[in-house]
């Protein structure tokens, strides 16, 4: 395992009697984990077919997709960091956004990739009519620029097979937010030039030996019948702050059902310590703290041999400064007897980033077990969406418009 995993606060219990009193370990079944099944060759191989043709044509995959359509892969890309706006993603219905993504465009050199799993979400369905309705203006086919991707028979097919456009199916069974190691993630991996073999890996690594998964969610669940209803990921690098939205939505689609869950707070090391670490000290003790340490940074500035106000600086990395902080935080939680577990990552690369989404994956699964919530669907958040559908149908009618 190239992931360290320290996991703090249970002095009076070996991990092995963690995992015996919630049973955890029988509760991990592959059968019952679709998205655990990895692309074979033969399908990655279609993957990258598709993606070498979209770059024939163009330098930037514009990433259309709402929530578990996009997440995943904007998560990699921040993390992994070829930070060269190869990727850009549309997953808002904001206007400003929409139009200044659209400004900015170079349209002959862009292309597309529409991802919606229903093939009817709102917000996607609206970005991609603009998007096509952009291309026929300036007299750009769809084809060879555009992918759709979802599952097999629905709308966005449909509509593939119409504009002669490429379709790639997401497997039936694999639920959105569990479908970044499907084309979902890998198609904008791909095209920004990222490592699906180092991502799946990552993921690959964590299936052999699934214990970490296993240890995390039986300690978040037992701290959650002891009161910490609140569970926060605190990376100590700005580089993953997509991580900790790609984490929210997980264990909150997942787990907040019947009355039930864990409520996902996000907060960013060093940032966060000068705006709610004291709450996280000296509040209620309501909280499980996730924290992660990256060791090794692609780049690593040093401070000058002079420094001025405070001259202990001297010479340091800046990565030290990081160290440092992050060691005082987890100090300070500690003497607080605040309840955490520390990842150590070698560095943000392609394998930790797969770890990691395969871990949470399989740890929300057996926590929903424990918690007696199924993980999969999110149907209270559907009422929501069938609300806006039907009131633009409404107005859609009230002027005559179509239905
Ligand atoms: O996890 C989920 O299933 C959801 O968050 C979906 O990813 C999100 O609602 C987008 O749905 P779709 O992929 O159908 O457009």
């Amino acid at each position: 395992m190239k992931v360290k995993f320290e996991l703090s606060h249970f002095p009076e219990k070996s991990y092995e009697e963690v995992l015996e009193e919630v049973e955890a370990r029988k509760l991990v079944n592959p059968e019952e984990m679709p998205f655990s099944k990895l692309p074979c060759e033969e399908e990655l191989l279609k993957i990258k077919r598709e993606v070498k043709r979209l770059k024939e044509k163009s330098d930037s995959l514009v990433v259309v997709g709402m929530g578990g359509s996009s997440r995943g892969a904007k998560a990699l890309h921040e993390a992994v960091g070829k930070r060269d706006e190869k990727l850009k993603f549309l997953d808002n219905v904001d206007p400003n956004l929409i139009s200044k993504t659209f400004n900015e465009l170079n349209w002959e050199r862009s292309s597309f990739a529409f991802i919606s799993k229903s093939g009817r979400t709102l917000e996607t369905v609206t970005v991609m009519n603009l998007v096509l309705d952009q291309l026929k203006k300036r007299g750009l086919s769809p084809q060879g620029r555009t992918v759709f991707i979802g599952d097999p028979g629905n709308s966005f097919q449909q509509l593939a097979r119409e504009l002669g456009s490429a379709f790639i199916p997401i497997p039936k069974e694999v639920g959105g937010r569990f479908s970044v190691f499907t084309a979902v993630g890998l198609v904008p991996a791909i095209f920004a030039g990222y490592s699906v073999e180092k991502l799946l890996e990552g993921a690959f690594d964590l299936l052999e030996t699934p214990l970490p998964a296993l240890y995390l969610a039986a300690a978040k669940y037992l701290h959650y019948q002891a009161g910490r209803k609140i569970s926060v990921v605190m990376p100590y690098s700005s580089y993953m702050a997509e991580f900790t939205e790609w984490y929210v939505q997980l264990w909150a689609e997942s787990l907040g059902k019947e009355g039930k869950g864990q409520t996902p707070l996000k907060a960013v090391g060093t940032a966060s310590q000068h705006a709610i670490l004291q709450l996280f000290m000296d509040g209620p003790d309501d909280k499980f703290f996730q924290l992660f340490f990256v060791k090794h940074y692609a780049e690593d500035p040093k401070l000058p041999q002079e420094c001025y106000i405070l001259p202990f600086l001297a010479g340091k990395k800046v990565s030290e400064v990081m160290e440092a902080e992050f060691k005082g935080t987890v100090h300070a939680l500690k003497s607080r007897n605040r309840h955490m577990v520390i990842f150590e990552m070698e560095e943000l690369s392609e394998y930790q980033m797969g770890y990691l989404f395969m871990g949470y994956m399989v740890a929300v699964v057996v926590m929903g077990k424990l918690l007696g919530v199924n993980p999969y669907g999110q149907p209270a958040v559907e009422i929501g969406k069938k609300v806006a559908i039907e009131e633009l149908r409404r107005e859609s009618n009230d002027e005559g418009g179509m239905q």
